[in-house]
């Protein structure tokens, strides 16, 4: 009996999806394909108009990286050229529709690696030439920002920090093109700042992180770790802002390896006896600094009648968003301000296709964006996120007042 039940579920399941799909087709709901290539993950889904997912397909170049020490544009270029057709295709076949039932592709041409978008625009532009399908371009901040809506129906206006490898932003979403930016990284990415820390303390010769990214390591030593054993100053403390910085904690945790390295009389590249502590210690600071510009933000946004009062709500997603220490900081903060918190399953924060598919399927019903004539799109590597009033923020310099952000585990 107990061996049947998953069988059984996952065959309801199928049941329902596939009636759900062909009531959808039959009903003629619109079909789109997104692809994705702006980093390290070849992502391609076909969704349709009420965002169920036909089919999908990715491949993560994740595991390359890790032990090249990072992304090299050139080979994660070579590899989304290997597998975008393949991508492509699985995503097509496992949705059981043909281009011609397509009503349009979606793929982002911004903002991220120039070698890697060109891949996705390029293969994207053939495709749609081919077939005759009108052309969406995605913005892939504004896709990780509205991913949410696919999956509860989450209203304008709303607060979204997009935390990963590559981002670190405050925004408020107030249409599916129209964002106003509160704050965003001065240097690097929080993801990026654990990937480079984990790098430097070895954590892939760890034998319970070899296959993880950084972030990842960080949070599963964290959780036996004493965080109090190491104190590393949060940054911008004295700049009242939504803006962040993680270089200098970057800094300040590769001195404190180097002191240990030292005292433990060990060379770089040896794993450390306190490498829990330190992890434990760094992923609170990130999760501290986080949490006090995101409370910042909140409260701007509040002053200004920026929220509405009905349900205001903040969307955390990036592939930092899935740190279960710093959604549990963020629910002190969202708890003690009224805001509901949201946070897109893990599998959704990270980069895919589905995400691509659905700001499309959001484009496609609003009618913006649609291109029929594609000869005038361009990638574009940087590309900010809406308007820019980070200004504002600084100037309101809003003092945060006292909040607990202390974790129980
Ligand atoms: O969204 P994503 O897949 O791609 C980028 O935009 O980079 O995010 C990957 C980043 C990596 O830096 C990784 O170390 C970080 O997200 N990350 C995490 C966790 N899982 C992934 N950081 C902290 N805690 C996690 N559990
Ligand atoms: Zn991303």
């Amino acid at each position: 009996m107990h061996r049947e039940k998953p069988f059984l579920r996952a065959h309801l399941c199928l049941n329902s999806y596939l009636w759900k799909s062909a009531f959808t087709r039959a009903m003629g709901s619109r079909l789109v394909l997104g692809i994705e290539t702006s980093c390290d993950e070849t992502g391609a889904a076909v969704m349709d108009e009420t965002g169920v997912i036909l089919g999908e397909s990715l491949h993560s170049q994740k595991e390359v990286h890790l032990k090249t020490g990072g992304i090299i544009p050139t080979i994660a270029q070579q590899l989304h050229r290997e597998n975008i057709g393949r991508v492509v295709q699985e995503a097509m076949e496992r949705s059981s529709i043909s281009p011609s039932q397509l009503s349009a592709v979606a793929t982002t041409v911004k903002p991220g690696l120039a070698l890697c978008l060109g891949i996705g625009l390029d293969f994207s532009l053939s495709f749609v030439k081919k077939h005759q399908k009108p052309f969406i371009p995605i913005h892939h901040m504004e896709a990780h920002a509205l991913t949410v809506r696919m999956l509860q129906p989450v209203v304008f206006p709303f607060l979204v920090l997009l935390v990963s490898g590559g981002h670190s932003l405050l925004a408020l979403a107030r249409g599916i093109d129209d964002f106003l930016l509160l704050g965003q990284t001065l240097d690097e990415a929080p993801g990026d700042a654990m990937d480079k820390v984990a790098r430097r303390l070895s954590l892939i010769k760890h034998p319970k992180c070899s296959t993880i990214s950084g972030g990842q390591a960080i949070e599963l030593l964290a959780q036996d770790g004493d965080r109090l054993k190491f104190h590393f100053r949060p940054p911008m403390g004295a700049h009242y802002d939504c803006n962040f910085s993680f270089a200098g904690l970057r800094n300040q945790v590769k001195m404190t390896i180097q002191k240990k390295e030292a005292e433990e009389g060990v060379e770089p590249g040896t794993l450390l006896s306190c490498v829990n502590d330190i992890a434990a210690a760094m992923q609170h600071t990130v999760a501290f600094h986080i949490a006090k510009r995101t409370h910042r933000a909140i409260l701007f946004c509040k002053a200004q009648g920026l929220l509405p009062s009905f349900n205001p709500t903040l969307v955390v997603s990036g592939g930092v968003a899935s740190n279960q220490y710093i959604r549990k900081t963020l629910k002190i903060v969202t708890d003690a301000t009224g805001l509901d918190l949201l946070c897109p399953p893990s599998k959704l924060c990270t980069d895919n296709g589905v995400m691509i598919a659905w700001n499309g399927v959001e484009r496609l019903r609003e009618g913006k964006g649609i291109l029929s004539y594609t000869d005038v799109v361009h990638y574009e590597p940087k590309a900010p996120l809406g308007v820019d009033i980070t200004a504002e923020v600084e100037a309101a310099a809003i003092k945060l007042p006292p909040l607990k952000l202390k974790i129980m585990d």
